[in-house]
């Protein structure tokens, strides 16, 4: 029985939709801090290079699945041959693992909104992060209990989410226009004042000086390919289930250009604003820019409360602003995570969306404690990596080879070009095929060697290994839900 799919509204709302999937703490917190810990300049070679190779390329091609397919991911994968369902399936799992810490962030947000209010960081916005807010442990082994507050904002997280996803996706289009517009603004303020200090070209100059030697490390690559994926949230089946939500005839090249060189201009010139405050830390600190802080993670938690606090008047209110502004960036791109999960299940087997729904809030909310732990921090840091660098890629390298060589480029293309604005050349077909795969093969072994060696970070081997077995697991689930008989695929 084919039961009638839900619409996007306008065109506009989808793009806004998928903008506001793409645009989210992924441009903000994420790529300032991935680019600091890669070496700043050297990260944007790889970053951009990633981007024309394989963020729009990909994206282009999960537009395409969704539409032709219309479906989410397993059964659009299913539908290309019975035994690729497991692709979704992982897809699916790699969002799975985002959407268990990406509401943590949230809650930071939420933290940090309260604490604008009377500036509680004070004048080291470093050290109140990990004291006074984590009580960070001494490692990932030691937990050392829950963090009420974070807790708390994690249950706020999951709560509006739950809320805006039983509408259904009509509201979706509706509220992202606000979320992805405001937020722009008030970083245009963010980065005035962070280029107006003293110091800020310092950390303008190390994000913008490349150091080709970097080019050298697979690692560097990885992360970049990997925060490609995240910002523009490919590989994960978000896109694959928005765009099956198109009416027939819709564009797909088009779109993809506009969402992705959104978002990575996003990301680019979020980078400004926190690069200067780094800079002026250094100076502060009288150390250099690659010595302010060691873990990354926290960089948007240290640089943005600094310079919200050095704002010459009402500096509360666009703290408070600002946090609340982070969280509705984050609030579109978090339910973009969980509806295609329950497209997903909806989609093979007859569940009533409002049963998944409900099972994926509780599920996700409960994955993500752990990250709410005074040791948490450790494993979200883990995780994520593990995630992006392996997960997504992972899911990319297998999507491009299923349409390169089993689905064929070309039969794709034709499709594309038949309903886009401007049509997709030859050039589409050679980066899928074999510019794409190759380049994330190779570095995803080579940096894959390098864990082995080395481990992940400072953290012990088990932790390293914990995050990889994590994704092994998701792997073997992946193909047992394949196995398992839901309604049959035409
Ligand atoms: N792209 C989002 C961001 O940059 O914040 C994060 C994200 C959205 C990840 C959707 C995964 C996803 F399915």
């Amino acid at each position: 029985m084919a039961e009638e799919r839900e619409r996007w509204t306008s065109r506009t709302s989808f793009i806004m939709a998928s903008i506001g999937a793409a645009i989210g703490l992924g441009n903000v917190w994420r790529f300032p801090y991935i680019a600091y810990a890669n070496g700043g300049g050297a990260f944007l070679v790889p970053f951009f290079f990633a981007l024309f190779t394989a963020g729009i390329p990909l994206m282009i091609l999960e537009y395409a699945l969704g539409r032709k397919m219309q479906a989410g991911a397993p059964t659009a994968f299913a539908k290309i041959g019975k035994n690729l369902e497991w692709i979704g399936w992982l897809a699916l799992f790699a969002v799975m693992l985002i959407f268990a810490y990406y509401p943590v962030i949230m809650s930071w947000c939420w933290n940090y909104m309260l604490y604008s209010i009377r500036l509680d960081w004070g004048a080291d916005a470093n050290s109140f992060f990990y004291k006074n807010f984590l009580q960070l442990t001494d490692g990932p082994g030691d937990l050392g209990g829950i963090r009420w507050p974070i807790l708390v904002g994690l249950a706020i997280s999951w709560l509006a989410i739950f809320l805006i996803l039983y509408k259904g996706v009509r509201i979706v289009g509706k509220v992202v226009i606000y979320t992805v517009t405001i937020p722009w603004i008030i970083l245009v303020i963010m980065l005035i004042r962070g280029l107006t200090l003293p110091g800020a070209l310092e950390g303008v100059n190390y994000y913008l000086t490349p150091d080709f030697k970097a080019l050298l490390r697979p690692g560097v690559w990885l992360a970049a390919y990997g925060q490609v994926f995240f910002s523009l949230s490919l590989g994960m089946g978000t896109l694959i289930v928005y765009s099956s939500y198109l009416s027939p005839r819709s564009d797909i090249a088009n779109n993809a250009f506009i969402t992705s060189l959104g978002d990575a201009g996003t990301s680019f010139f979020a980078g400004f604003g926190v690069f200067s405050v780094v800079g002026y830390l250094a100076q502060a600190m009288n150390v250099g820019v690659p010595e302010v802080t060691t873990s990354g993670v926290s960089l948007a938690f240290v640089t943005y409360p600094t310079a919200i606090k050095l704002l010459p008047f009402w500096a509360s209110l666009f703290g408070f602003l600002f946090f609340l502004l982070l969280l509705t960036l984050g609030i579109d791109s978090f339910f973009s995570q969980v509806e295609p999960f329950v497209a997903g299940f909806t989609d093979k087997w007859r569940f009533r969306k409002e049963t998944v729904l409900i099972f994926v809030t509780v599920f996700g909310f409960l994955a993500g404690v752990v990250f709410t732990t005074r040791g948490g921090f450790y494993w979200l840091d883990i995780i994520d990596y593990y995630t992006c660098s392996f997960g997504l890629t992972l899911v990319a390298i297998l999507e491009s080879i299923t349409i390169g060589y089993v689905y064929k480029t070309w039969r794709l293309r034709e499709y594309i070009n038949d309903v886009s604005e401007f049509r997709v050349g030859r050039w589409w077909d050679i980066t899928i095929m074999v510019i794409l795969p190759l380049i994330l093969g190779v570095t995803f072994i080579l940096e894959l060697v390098r864990l082995v060696r080395h481990g992940y970070g400072d953290y012990p081997t088990w932790a390293s290994l914990l995050g990889a077995l994590v994704l092994v697991l998701l792997i073997i689930l992946s193909l047992i839900l394949m196995k398992i008989k839901g309604r049959e695929v035409e």
